[in-house]
């Protein structure tokens, strides 16, 4: 089966899809479900295979079963369609495998054999200190082919010399033009809305520069906790877990200049300009332009949860980091002066990303000197819940009592109002969707990677280096004092409404 691509050349979906880690939360959360919604979509070419590999010792109907209980777990009931069900679970097969020696690996070329010539997609959603490992018995036991891709999941590495080290062993297989770095950040509806809404649009492809823009504004709110992972996190942070990919790479689709075209490299050439170019941390901008968060027990919802240090196996003296704020920019002509003011935490009031790009006043002023604080456009792009777009403008009030006072108000565009038939799919879908046809412009390359390592690397650094514990916040509010100040120091707020 064939799709169209962007370009309206198709690409074949018709592939091998070996998954490592089957068993394991992604998978049964995410990626199931996502291959399931392809599956109901007709996206799926229908010899197109799914291998599931686990260490797990598990029979082939067991192995169904547990997936069919994941799907109707993670998918809404309505979109269950029972045939779609029946043809996606007989795709299924499975191996038990232990990933760490290359004995086992026969049976995955045993698989490959009894298929046609058709290209092998191995998804590794598996710990990366696995990744050189698996692509070496791979190789070694002679189940991959020239067409062969592989799919990693971040974090890649905990710093810039341990990704390259991961990055090398994945190159020792795989040609980068077959590496495919997920970031689920790029997968989502309202991100790649950001390529059409800048590049679509001579609107705002006019305004996008420093004489237009006054600062940028990145909110990526979640209310979950460590939710189980707190061995991992603990050792990662919400520096390393969350700004130094997702919002970097939302910091690269804004800053970026017009790539080209919408080749992979075109628009990745372009990203990385951007995270060349990000304001590197001085000393003096720690205690100014930086807050570190982590939480303490609070209200989030309405229900009582823990504290960071409360949760379960914490190590109680961590100084781990649950938020992060910060004021950033990128040295270049379009945007000199123009501050990125980002913050993320966990346990924040509501589950909210959303992007705003502040405009700059009108030159001189003629209405209401006490209105002057409303006189901006803001672009307000909102990327989860409830993805939308918004453009905030200044009317004048209505009424015969209000002469010339202004009034704020959106030209919105909420995608799901707007376009109601039309499912929002999750990042998933459309990343496996791409993997599949062999696209490469969703997927982040090693330059990038390292490139976001090296400037997060240089503010882990100077953090170490004072060893200052991160200031407490309650859960359920928008994190520590400090990061308010951060920006009203500037004269600004962080916006909160939509
Ligand atoms: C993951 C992080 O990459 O992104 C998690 O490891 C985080 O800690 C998640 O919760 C957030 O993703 P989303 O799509 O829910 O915003």
């Amino acid at each position: 089966m064939s799709q169209a691509n962007r370009s309206g050349q198709t690409a074949s979906t018709e592939i091998d899809l070996a998954l490592f880690g089957a068993l394991g939360d992604l998978a049964q959360r995410k990626l199931f479900p996502a291959l399931f919604q392809l599956e109901r979509e007709g996206l799926l070419d229908p010899n197109t295979r799914l291998l599931g590999l686990a260490r797990q010792d598990y029979e082939l109907e067991d192995f169904r079963k547990q997936i069919d209980k994941a799907l109707h777990t993670y998918v809404k009931a309505e979109e269950l369609d029972s045939e779609a069900l029946e043809r996606f679970l007989a795709r299924l097969d499975f191996r038990q495998l232990d990933f760490t020696t290359v004995d086992g690996y026969a049976a995955i070329r045993e698989w490959r054999q009894d298929g046609l010539a058709r290209p092998m997609v191995v998804y590794l959603s598996v710990a990366a200190k696995l990744y050189g490992d698996i692509c070496r018995h791979l190789d070694a036991s002679g189940s991959l082919d020239e067409q062969s891709r592989v799919v990693v999941e971040k974090p890649i590495g905990y710093d810039l010399e341990s990704s390259a080290e991961i990055n090398d062993a994945i190159g020792e297989v795989f040609p980068e033009s077959r590496v495919y770095r997920i970031d689920h950040y790029l997968g989502k509806e309202t991100v790649q809305n950001l390529i059409a809404l800048r590049f679509a649009n001579p609107l705002f492809g006019t305004q996008w520069n420093q004489n237009h823009i006054s600062h940028v504004e990145i909110s990526v709110a979640e209310q979950v906790g460590i939710e189980g992972r707190w061995g991992y996190f603990d050792e990662a942070g919400q520096l390393r877990d969350m700004v130094q990919n997702h919002l970097l790479q939302l910091v690269c689709l804004i800053a970026m200049d017009p790539p080209a075209n919408l080749d992979a490299d075109a628009i990745r050439d372009e990203k990385v300009k951007v995270l060349k170019a990000l304001k590197p941390f001085t000393d003096d901008m720690l205690g100014r332009d930086v807050v570190r968060g982590q939480y303490t027990a609070g209200t989030v919802n309405g229900k009582s949860v823990p504290g960071y240090l409360e949760e379960e196996g914490a190590n109680t003296e961590s100084h781990t980091e649950t938020f992060v704020a910060m004021k950033t920019g990128v040295s270049n002509w379009r945007w000199a002066g123009v501050p990125f003011y980002i913050r993320t935490g966990k346990r924040m009031p509501e589950k909210l990303s959303q992007i705003i790009i502040h405009f700059r006043q009108q030159p001189h002023y003629i209405f209401d000197p006490d209105q002057r604080g409303l006189a901006a456009n803001k672009l307000v792009i909102r990327l989860q819940p409830e993805e939308g777009i918004a453009l905030e403008v200044l009317t004048k009030d209505s009424g015969l009592d209000k002469g010339m006072r202004l009034r704020r108000g959106p030209l919105h565009l909420d995608f799901n109002s707007a376009f109601p038939k039309t499912r929002i799919p999750d990042a998933y879908e459309r990343l496996l969707l791409e993997v599949m046809k062999g696209q490469q412009y969703l997927f982040v390359r090693r330059d990038e990677v390292e490139h976001a390592w090296k400037w997060c690397d240089s503010l882990i650094e100077a953090w170490n280096d004072r060893a200052e514990p991160p200031r407490r916040y309650p859960a359920g509010s928008w994190g520590p004092v400090a990061s308010i100040a951060m920006i009203t120091q500037d004269g600004r707020s962080w916006y909160e409404d939509y």
